[in-house]
């Protein structure tokens, strides 16, 4: 639990290894079955950023029943449904409570060879990072709850955030990697800096070759930003090193709490080649080689 990765371990055997996932959160759009899509599309990331396969999933309900219709979950369940048949994860039961606050989400159980997990930890200087999705759910979120966000905005990034991160995952496996992890609610800079900390290297980011959401430094500039992205600029901001010619709202799209974000992969410059190539042939288009594992200064992160 120290390193933070992003799920729990069990090894069963020398050749079969649990891993379990849980996560749960509050809506971030109004559409109930997006919703549920989002939710499973979130939980399930973890099993995929460490390389395994995503086998059952557990239902965790909490639901204002006198407030809400009941019409409402159902949507919500239907579309997480959906996402499991698409990611092939078979529901095996759940739990729901009354609570004054809708909350869903899944607990999630899943597969690996123990050899062939992929941590946070094994990033070696020299590799390459690749991210898969664009930056800036938090943002055009909060934008979304103050009616600022279009609704073609909200479908664009509603989009992403139910996209599975099961290809880019079996992709990274299948080119060969040394070290991944998702990101969600630490941001693009918090969850590099642990996978900075834990391979004990720096990295060495380049902000013009982040993908993000263009409307997300606008209404960053506007003040839409999420309570989690100032804490998260508070807390890892002493390991991030800026050069002068990043913008400010960019470095709010870098600290943003994202919502099944994408996989953030290390890998060797051949083999970072090899999977953009694959990547982008499977559709994947907005996944760039956003930096590089430096061997110093260790744990911290330079953006230029
Ligand atoms: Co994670
Ligand atoms: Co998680
Ligand atoms: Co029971």
């Amino acid at each position: 639990m120290e390193s933070l990765d992003d799920a729990g371990v069990y090894k069963l055997s020398d050749d079969l290894a649990v891993i379990q996932t849980i996560d749960f959160f509050t809506p971030i759009v109004d559409d109930p079955y997006d919703f549920g899509q989002i939710a499973v599309a979130n939980a399930l990331s973890d099993i995929y950023a460490m390389g395994g396969r995503a086998l059952t999933a557990m239902n965790i309900v909490c639901f204002p029943a006198k407030s809400l219709d009941i019409s409402v979950l159902k949507e919500i369940l239907r579309g997480g449904i959906d996402k499991m048949r698409e990611a092939e994860v078979t529901l095996i039961g759940g739990h729901s409570i009354e609570d004054a606050e809708l909350k869903y989400g899944l607990s999630v159980t899943g597969t690996a060879h123990p050899k062939h997990l992929v941590t946070n930890s094994g990033a070696r200087v020299g590799d390459k990072l690749i991210l898969t999705k664009p930056l800036g759910t938090g943002i055009i979120s909060t934008a979304l709850k103050a009616n600022a966000a279009s609704k073609e905005t909200i479908a664009k990034v509603t989009g992403y955030m139910a996209s599975l991160n099961k290809k880019a995952s079996e992709l990274m496996q299948e080119t060969g990697v040394h070290a991944c992890t998702d990101v969600t609610g630490f941001g693009f800079l918090g969850h590099a800096s642990q996978l900075a900390r834990n391979s004990n290297a720096g990295i060495k980011v380049h902000s013009g070759s982040i993908p993000f959401f263009t409307e997300a430094p606008d209404f960053a500039r506007q003040g839409l930003c999420p309570g989690g992205l100032h804490r998260n600029r508070e807390f890892y901001g002493k390991l991030v090193e800026f050069s002068s010619q990043v913008p400010e709202n960019m470095k709010d799209v870098l600290f943003d709490p994202q919502t099944s974000g994408g996989l953030l992969v290390a890998l060797p410059p051949d083999r970072a080649q090899l999977l953009m190539e694959k990547l982008k042939e499977a559709g994947i288009a907005e996944a760039a080689i956003v930096g590089e594992i430096l061997e110093s200064p260790a744990g911290k992160i330079i953006v230029e």
